[in-house]
C-alpha cells in the first residue's frame, strides 16, 4: 500500500492491539500530528473504530466489513502463512497470479486473494464462478519439502482443514466428498484446486487454490447450479465476516500443516475419513465413462480412493466422480 492512509493503516494493523503513538506514527509516516489525526478521522467516516488514549496513542478496534491486506492481517496468529499477501479487488484468477508470484520467488505461505475473479478456475477445467465479495477466492504459495508423488496429502489435509474450520467457525456439518469437495446438506459450498511445479523428485512449489461460497443468496445460483451448490449464508441464515473466516481458516491450515510435515500423514487420514462424505455406502461411481457402483471404503495413504465393488473387489482409484 502506497497512501499515506495505506501506510497508516499498515503500521496499526501489524501493531494489533497495542497502542501506537501519535508521535511515532508523526515520525513513521513524516506528517504533522494534527495530519495524524485528520487521518483518523477519514478511517472512522469509512466504518473503522479507533480507540484514542493520551499518552498512549491510538489502536483499531474493529474493520469495517470488507477484505483487505489489512483486515485479514490483523490479529492473524500464524508464523508463516498469509506474513506476505496479495489482496486485489478485482483479477482473472488467484491461481495464475499465484503461479506467476512463485515463479518469481515468492516465500512459503505468501496467499493471493481477491474480492472477485473474472476468469476463476476449478478442477477439470471447470469455470469456477467468483462474484464479487461472496465469497473466499484465494491461492496460497507452498514451497514443501516433498515428493511430488505425496502431493495429494497436502489437497486432503486442505479439505480437512475446511471442513474442520467450518464446523467449528460456523456450527455447520461439512462433509468431504473425495478427493476435495466440501458439502453441506449435499451441496457443495467449497472445492480445492492445487497445481504442483516440480522436478522428478522435489517439489518447486504448489499453488493451492481454495473457493468458498460465503455470502451468496437464493439468486446467485442458476440452472444446476441451484441443485448443486450452496453458500455458508445460505446454510445457516447469517452473514459472515470473510475476512475472519480467512483469519481462521489460515490458522488452522499452519497447524495441520506443520503437524503433517512433523509427523506425516496418518493423521490427516483419520481425519479426512472422519468428514468422508458417504463414507461405508454404496454410491454410483463414474470412472472412464463407466457408471458402476461400489461401497466407499476411505482413502489410501497416495490420497487414492478405495472402493469395493458389487463382488466384495477392491479397487484403488485415482481419478473417479461420485455422482451426488
Ligand atoms: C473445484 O473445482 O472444486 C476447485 C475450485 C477452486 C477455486 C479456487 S478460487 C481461488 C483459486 N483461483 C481459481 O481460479 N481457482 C481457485
Amino acid at each position: 500500500m502506497e497512501s499515506t492512509r495505506g501506510r497508516l493503516l499498515d503500521i496499526l494493523a501489524k501493531h494489533n492491539e497495542e497502542y501506537v503513538s501519535g508521535q511515532m506514527l508523526s515520525d513513521q509516516l513524516n506528517i504533522s500530528r494534527p495530519a495524524v489525526w485528520k487521518h483518523m478521522k477519514e478511517l472512522e467516516k469509512d466504518g473503522y473504530v479507533m480507540e484514542a488514549v493520551p499518552r498512549k496513542g491510538y489502536r483499531i478496534l474493529s474493520f469495517p466489513n470488507k477484505v483487505s491486506q489489512n483486515t485479514i492481517q490483523w490479529g492473524l496468529k500464524t508464523k508463516w502463512l498469509g506474513q506476505h499477501m496479495l489482496h486485489k479487488t478485482s483479477t482473472p484468477s488467484t491461481q495464475m497470479l499465484a503461479h506467476n508470484q512463485a515463479q518469481n520467488g515468492s516465500a512459503h505461505g505468501t496467499v493471493i486473494i481477491a474480492d472477485e475473479q473474472t476468469n476463476g478456475r476449478g478442477r477439470l477445467h471447470r469455470q469456477w464462478y467468483s462474484h464479487k465479495g461472496e465469497g473466499i477466492w484465494m491461492s496460497m504459495i507452498l514451497r514443501p519439502t516433498m515428493e511430488p508423488h505425496l502431493s495429494p496429502q497436502l489437497t486432503l489435509l486442505a479439505a480437512t482443514v475446511l471442513a474442520e474450520t467450518l464446523k467449528r467457525h460456523c456450527g455447520v456439518k461439512p462433509q468431504i466428498k473425495w478427493p476435495n469437495d466440501i458439502l453441506i446438506h449435499d451441496k457443495k459450498v467449497a472445492g480445492i484446486l492445487t497445481e504442483l511445479q516440480a522436478e522428478q523428485d522435489q517439489v518447486n512449489y504448489i499453488v493451492l487454490g481454495i473457493g468458498m461460497n460465503v455470502n451468496q443468496p437464493n439468486t446467485a445460483f442458476i440452472g444446476e447450479l441451484q441443485r448443486k451448490a450452496t453458500s455458508l449464508h445460505l446454510q445457516t441464515n447469517q452473514t459472515w465476516d470473510i475476512s475472519a473466516l480467512v483469519q481462521d481458516i489460515l490458522q488452522t491450515f499452519e497447524k495441520r500443516y506443520d503437524e503433517y510435515m512433523e509427523n506425516g500423514f496418518a493423521h490427516v487420514k483419520l481425519r479426512w475419513e472422519a468428514f468422508g462424505y458417504k463414507l461405508g455406502e454404496i454410491v454410483p461411481i463414474h470412472t472412464h465413462q463407466n457408471k458402476w457402483y461400489g461401497r466407499l471404503m476411505g482413502i489410501e495413504e497416495d490420497g487414492a480412493l478405495y472402493v469395493l465393488d458389487e463382488n466384495g473387489q477392491g479397487h484403488i482409484l485415482y481419478s473417479a466422480e461420485i455422482e451426488w
